[in-house]
């Protein structure tokens, strides 16, 4: 049976590090500042919202929440991200993905300012992140994987890590991190998506297998090679009339299955979903010192 890999646990020490950090920026007058906006209605966003609000205002950040309604034009949310730009008090700033289709995501991206770009989605950080340099901001979800495959003690270097999904938010950038030099990097790293031949054999050549595809259970024991590590970045809900609410929480991945021959696995919930929350505080922090001159990462 696999180890589990509590992400709790070590989104917690990370929040003890942040809480120094922030108390001696305070004592220097400065106080890092995020907003998150939301355009429309979709409860899962609205949930994802309300928690990095939250945890702001635990670690004492100045948080901004904007919640606009679904008919919200392009225009005006041009709008919104300029005067957040321009707003002092504001470090970083977080468009929630995805918005609804009248909006032209990849133009909202764009007119951020890459320096508040605390999700690291705009094609300056991007760049950054493909060549290496540490003052860009690397996504907060391929942060929270690395961070936590680190404070497991679980070995990348020199690691075959497959990497499952190819999006933006997680896939593309993971892999990145994960084959740059350095600590918790200096992977051999394969994406596999939906088109690949022989998923299968690829998956089960994996040392650590990373499961970000948006489908509900979908690596099942077959995939994974005995004593492989298993991180699971997917959450999906699925309907369960057993639940309070109707619906429950599962990963990319079928845990019970997979924790059979797995030597590490994160569980869904309280696996990678607290590091992703940690890691954008950390961006927030991070965001702060370098407009306030420092070089350090
Ligand atoms: N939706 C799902 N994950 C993310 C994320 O990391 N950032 C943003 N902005 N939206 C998301």
């Amino acid at each position: 049976m696999a180890k589990i890999i509590d992400g709790r646990a070590t989104a917690e020490s990370v929040y003890a590090g942040l809480r120094s950090e922030i108390a001696e920026l305070k004592t220097r007058g400065l106080t890092p500042g995020l907003a998150v906006v939301l355009v429309g209605e979709d409860p899962a966003s609205r949930s994802y919202v309300r928690s990095k609000d939250k945890m702001c205002r635990e670690l004492g950040l100045h948080s901004v929440k904007l919640e606009l309604p679904a008919a919200t034009t392009q225009r005006e949310l041009l709008g919104c991200v300029d005067e957040l730009n321009r707003d002092r008090a504001i470090h970083g700033i977080l468009v929630q993905s995805p918005p609804p289709g009248h909006i032209d995501e990849a133009a909202i991206i764009r007119a951020l300012d890459p320096e508040k770009d605390v999700d690291g989605f705009h094609p300056l950080n991007v760049a950054k992140l493909a060549l290496g340099d540490p003052t860009g901001f690397v996504p907060c979800t391929p942060l929270g994987c690395q961070r936590l495959l680190a404070e497991a003690g679980i070995v990348v270097r020199g690691s075959h890590v497959v990497v499952l999904g190819r999006s933006m938010i997680v896939g593309k950038p993971l892999a990145l991190l994960l084959m740059q030099k350095g600590a918790a990097a200096d992977a051999t790293v394969t994406v596999v998506h939906s088109q690949s031949r022989d998923l299968v054999a690829i998956t089960r050549s994996a040392d650590i297998l990373i499961a970000a595809i948006g489908r509900a259970q979908f690596v099942r024991g077959e995939h994974v090679r005995d004593g492989a590590v298993v991180v699971d970045v997917g959450i999906n809900r699925i309907d369960d009339a057993n639940a309070s609410r109707g619906y429950r929480l599962v990963g990319d991945v079928a845990f019970e299955e997979v924790a059979e021959k797995a030597s590490a696995i994160t569980p869904v919930p309280g696996g990678v979903g607290p590091m992703t929350i940690a890691m954008l505080m950390a961006n927030t922090v991070k965001a702060c010192r370098l407009r306030n001159g420092e070089r350090t990462a």
